[in-house]
C-alpha cells in the first residue's frame, strides 16, 4: 500500500487488544505485525524448562545467553521460535505469562531483545505491539498509540475467552491478577509502561475492535503515512 518505511507503535496493559487490533491494522495497511509480547514469553518459556527460577535476577541474566529468539512470518502470522523450535502455541499459558511480566523487569532480558525489535522495524514498514515501544524501542515510531481498557472490562474480555476454551476461572481472580500485572509493569525501574508524550490516548473499553483500528489508520495517516 505504501513503499515508505514506517512504524507504528501500540503500546498498553495487558488485555486492552492490542494484538488483535494490531493484527488487523497490519492487515489492511500490508505491514508486518510484531508481537514483542511473544518473544517476552519464549523468554520465559526458555526459564520455565530450564528450571531457571523468574524471581533470580542472576541466574535469569546468564541462562538467557543460551536462549536465541527468532521471529518468523507466514501468512501474516507472526511465528516465535526458540533455539529454532516454533513455540508459538506454547507460550499462551497463563504461566507463561507470568514468568514474562516477571522476568521482562530485567534490563539484561530487554537488551537480549532489543535489536532483533530494532532490526524488524529496520527492513520493513511494522506495526509493533509492547509495553515500551514509543518510549525506549522505537522512540522514532512516526505514529504512536497507547491503547488501554478499564480493568473490568479487560478481566471480562480473559474471562470470556477462558470459558470458550473450557478453561475454569474466576472473575475476581483475573481481575486481581489483571491489577498486578499492571502495577509490575508500570512500576519497573527498567522501560516501565507507559503512555510516551508524543503517544495518543486510546480508551477502548467503549470502542469496538473496528472502530480502534480505525482511529490507528487515521492516526497514522495524519503522522504521514501515504494510502492508496
Ligand atoms: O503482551 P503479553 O501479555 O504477551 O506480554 C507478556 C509480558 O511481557 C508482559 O507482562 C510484559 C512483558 N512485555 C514487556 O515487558 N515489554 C514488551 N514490549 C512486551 C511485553
Amino acid at each position: 500500500m505504501q513503499n515508505q518505511i514506517f512504524a507504528i507503535a501500540v503500546d498498553g496493559p495487558a488485555g486492552a487488544g492490542k494484538s488483535i487490533i494490531a493484527r488487523l491494522a497490519a492487515e489492511r495497511l500490508g505491514f508486518i505485525y510484531v508481537d514483542t509480547g511473544a518473544m517476552y514469553r519464549a523468554i520465559a518459556l526458555f526459564c520455565l524448562r530450564q528450571g531457571i527460577r523468574p524471581e533470580d535476577e542472576k541466574e535469569v541474566s546468564s541462562g538467557i545467553a543460551e536462549a536465541q529468539i527468532t521471529i518468523r512470518h507466514q501468512n501474516g502470522t507472526q511465528r516465535v521460535l526458540l533455539n529454532g523450535e516454533d513455540v508459538s502455541g506454547q507460550i499462551r499459558t497463563e504461566e507463561v505469562g507470568k514468568t514474562a511480566s516477571a522476568v521482562s523487569a530485567y534490563p539484561a532480558v530487554r537488551a537480549h531483545l532489543l535489536d532483533l525489535q530494532r532490526g524488524l522495524a529496520a527492513s520493513a514498514s511494522v506495526i509493533m505491539d509492547g509495553r515500551d515501544i514509543g518510549t525506549c524501542v522505537l522512540p522514532k515510531a512516526q505514529a504512536k498509540i497507547f491503547l488501554t481498557a478499564s480493568p473490568k472490562v479487560r478481566a471480562m474480555r480473559r474471562f470470556k475467552e477462558l470459558k470458550e476454551k473450557g478453561e475454569m476461572c474466576n472473575l475476581q481472580e483475573i481481575e486481581q491478577d489483571i491489577i498486578e500485572r499492571d502495577r509490575r509493569d508500570m512500576t519497573r525501574k527498567t522501560a516501565p509502561l507507559k503512555q510516551a508524550p508524543d503517544a495518543v490516548l486510546v480508551d477502548g473499553s467503549e470502542l469496538t475492535i473496528d472502530q480502534v483500528v480505525e482511529r490507528i489508520i487515521r492516526e497514522a495517516v495524519f503522522r504521514g503515512l501515504k494510502v492508496e
